[in-house]
């Protein structure tokens, strides 16, 4: 059976009419995995949003779907954005499936090789500035504003409203809205996002209930939790390595009016988690998605969370993206031996191979 594309299956939400061309790679309809050892562990009812499922990898597919496809209606032949990574891949991923030209602006030395290597192979035209993604977006927009190119960044609405979609899948799983929705934030759109949604589907009367917002900066770019931009943004998790989020008043009313918050966590705890979560999930997700497991474990520990809540933590983009911090974060290479049955089995029995 062929599926519905996400622009149809929610039509009635989003910003379609008859001129807009139906796009799809086959975003969306990610998976909603129970996390029931994990759950265990906690002590609550863990679900991962699992969003590296999608087409390019990450949940930018959903939001890029829609931007794409409203720049095709209005005639643009040329998308540009900024980029840590995941935004760049999905814009030239369904820049190409549209048959128009892609631009993208990163960082130079902060984005993953799985990234670069997808906006090159889809055919973007790459441009590395000696600066971070800030300064990246504040050049884009520039160039947006001044010649004749389509700015599919987040501050481009579409790819709000395309990716407020996952709000609704994880309702439309769960049967209602889970208690609490864990994010990572970076330029905090997906926050913004995943609100707008769960409040559209809460009026449409789909759920029941509203959840709390909580959302996880890293903590050497959390903007959002010191309350000021930072200018030299670090963090081992490139996706959000961002020092001065473009949606900040769109997460801090999510998490206002939501009744959540916005907290940051370190390097160290999202390595711990993204490793936890693969070997103890099976979940293999890059580390700027691990910043919401990280924050749910931390806000565990400090005992925020009531016995048995219901928790979505969104796992925003694939691990196979940054193979390099995968393997540097096992800290093991295969045990090499000869090519012989017993040297084989005598290596298995050994203390030396993990
Ligand atoms: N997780 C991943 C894997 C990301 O790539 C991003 C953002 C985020 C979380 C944060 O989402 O920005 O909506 O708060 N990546 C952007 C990019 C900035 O260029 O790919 P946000």
């Amino acid at each position: 059976m062929r599926a519905i594309p996400l622009l149809k299956k929610y039509q009635d939400f989003l910003p379609i009419n008859d001129k807009t061309p139906i796009l799809s790679l086959h975003e969306g309809s990610t998976p909603l995995i129970e996390a029931k050892r994990l759950s265990k562990e906690l002590g609550i009812r863990l679900f991962l949003k699992f969003e590296g499922m999608n087409p390019t990898g990450s949940f930018k597919d959903r939001g890029m779907v829609l931007a794409v496809a409203k720049a095709l209606e209005n005639g643009s032949k040329k998308v540009i954005c900024a980029s840590t990574g995941n935004t760049s891949a999905a814009a030239s991923a369904y820049a190409a499936s549209a048959g128009i030209e892609s631009i993208v602006v990163i960082p130079e030395g902060n984005i993953a090789l799985g990234k670069l290597a997808q906006a090159m192979i889809y055919g973007a035209k790459v441009i590395a500035i000696k600066g971070n993604f800030d300064e990246a977006l504040a050049i884009v927009r520039k160039i947006a504003e001044k010649e004749d190119y389509t700015l599919v960044n987040s501050v481009n609405p579409y790819r709000i409203e395309g990716q407020k979609t996952a709000a609704f899948e994880v309702v439309d799983d769960l049967g209602d809205a889970p208690d609490y929705l864990a994010i990572p934030v970076g330029n905090a759109g997906n926050i913004t996002a995943y609100w707008k949604g769960f409040k559209e589907y809460y009026q449409a009367g789909k759920s029941k209930q509203l959840p709390k917002m909580i959302g996880f900066e890293a903590e050497g770019a959390a903007a959002l939790v010191k309350g000021e931009p930072i200018p030299n943004p670090e963090t081992v998790a490139t996706a959000i390595r961002i020092g001065n989020p473009a949606s900040w008043k769109g997460a801090m009313n999510a998490v206002e009016e939501s009744g959540g918050l916005i907290d940051s966590v370190t390097d160290e705890e999202i390595l711990a988690a993204y490793l936890r979560i693969a070997k103890t999930e099976g979940v293999f997700v890059e580390p700027g998605s691990a910043a919401s497991l990280a924050g749910v474990i931390k806000k565990q520990q400090q005992g925020y969370f009531e016995a048995g809540a219901t928790v979505v933590s969104v796992l925003t983009g694939h691990g196979l993206k940054d193979p390099n911090i995968a393997v540097k974060t096992v800290q093991t290479t295969p045990l090499v031996v000869e090519n012989d049955y017993q040297a084989v089995l005598e290596a298995i029995q050994s203390s030396q191979v993990t």
